[in-house]
């Protein structure tokens, strides 16, 4: 076991802090002063590093450039009332993160590396972790290949890190959608269950074209047939249809979202009947049709829940039931948030203390 010694701290002399706005924060846009770094070569990982949040020195013949070995986490962090900090499921994100390493013949990160990095650059950076209601600390882990190389095979040499901005609760506007039939953000084979960069590359030309459609994401369709959902934008999907929250099961093209995850163990908590399995196009549409789509929403770790309002397909607009009559997700959301801030009894112990 790693013990925390090992960890070499340069602090900055010049902490950004007094100079953010903590009431006006630019989701992804404003970084806490000191980031985790972890280099791995000769077939082990390094001594791990705390260093002033700054630009990293890379080769231009960087492979994770050429070829894309890149993936990444998000999770966040809170602070209540009485300054207690946690962090939530940071395994179910390590877990993940391992799954996509070896998705992308990269090196897994031992459980005590990673938490022991996490909760120490917490530590230092605790003043950085909004303790107003509905913020947070965004919490960005990553890694990517390192060395100088163009020959096309997994690198040799990676380097992870983490870097941590604080965030305003995520407001999403609801969504009007559109259903992709064209483009395809994964297939079953691909990549798409884990968190590779290259995943987000593709998919925002598409997510531009529904945009100058008018819609403000697309709903993704499988790569086959375009018959079944998959995700929405950058989110899992979720329907409520005649009382049933259903969401696509987890394949080899989509993310395991840990969101996605919280919430279905909540409703199934409540008595809500949950159901995962393919959810075909022609089912929603009907479901619409019928009145029985009660609602739709897309859930993730950034903005929690997004209502979904409108969803256009094949040309036609469908309006959904409006988001004030929408029950189910706002009571799932809301269990999750007084989950995270100490409202609510942590029955599945998904907070974990710093
Ligand atoms: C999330 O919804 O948390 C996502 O994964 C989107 C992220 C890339 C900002």
């Amino acid at each position: 076991m790693l013990d925390t010694q090992t960890i070499q701290i340069q602090k900055t002399a010049n902490s950004r802090l007094s100079a953010v706005d903590f009431n006006n924060l630019d989701f992804g846009a404003v970084f806490s002063d000191h980031m985790l770094v972890i280099d791995y070569a000769n077939g082990e990982w390094q001594t791990p590093t705390i260093v002033p949040f700054g630009n990293f020195s890379l080769s231009p013949a960087n492979p994770a450039l050429h070829y894309g070995q890149a993936i990444f986490e998000g999770l966040k962090a809170y602070k209540n009332e009485q300054g207690d900090i946690s962090i939530f499921r940071p395994l179910a994100n390590l877990e993940r993160l391992n799954l996509s390493a070896e998705r992308l013949c990269m090196p897994t990160l031992p459980e005590e590396l990673y938490m022991q990095g996490l909760t120490e650059l917490l530590r230092l950076d605790a003043d950085w972790i909004p303790a107003v209601a509905g913020s947070a600390l965004y919490i960005r882990p990553f890694m990517f290949a390192t060395g100088e190389f163009l020959g096309v095979r997994p690198a040799t040499e990676y380097r992870f890190a983490i870097i941590t901005c604080p965030v305003n609760a995520y407001y999403s506007a609801p969504l009007r959608v559109k259903v992709e039939e064209t483009y395809v953000r994964s297939v079953e084979g691909g990549f798409g269950f884990s968190k590779a960069a290259g995943n987000y590359a593709g998919s925002l030309l598409p997510a531009q074209k529904a945009l100058e459609a008018g819609y403000h994401q697309l709903l993704w369709t499988d790569g086959k047939t375009h018959e079944y959902f998959e995700e929405s934008g950058t989110m899992n999907l979720m329907f409520v249809i005649n009382g049933t929250l259903v969401t696509p099961a987890l394949s080899t093209s989509i993310l395991a979202g840990i969101t996605r995850d919280s919430i279905l163990q909540l409703a199934k908590d409540q008595g809500i009947p949950v159901e995962e399995r393919k959810v075909s196009v022609a089912e929603v549409m009907d479901a619409i049709n019928q009145g029985t789509l009660q609602e739709a929403f897309g859930c993730g770790t950034a903005a929690v829940v997004s209502q979904i309002v409108t969803i256009g397909y094949q040309g036609q607009d469908f309006d959904l039931p409006p988001v004030s009559e929408r029950k189910y997700s706002p009571l799932l959301a809301q269990l999750l948030d007084d989950i995270r801030t100490g409202k609510k009894t942590d029955t599945h112990h998904w907070m974990v203390q710093l």
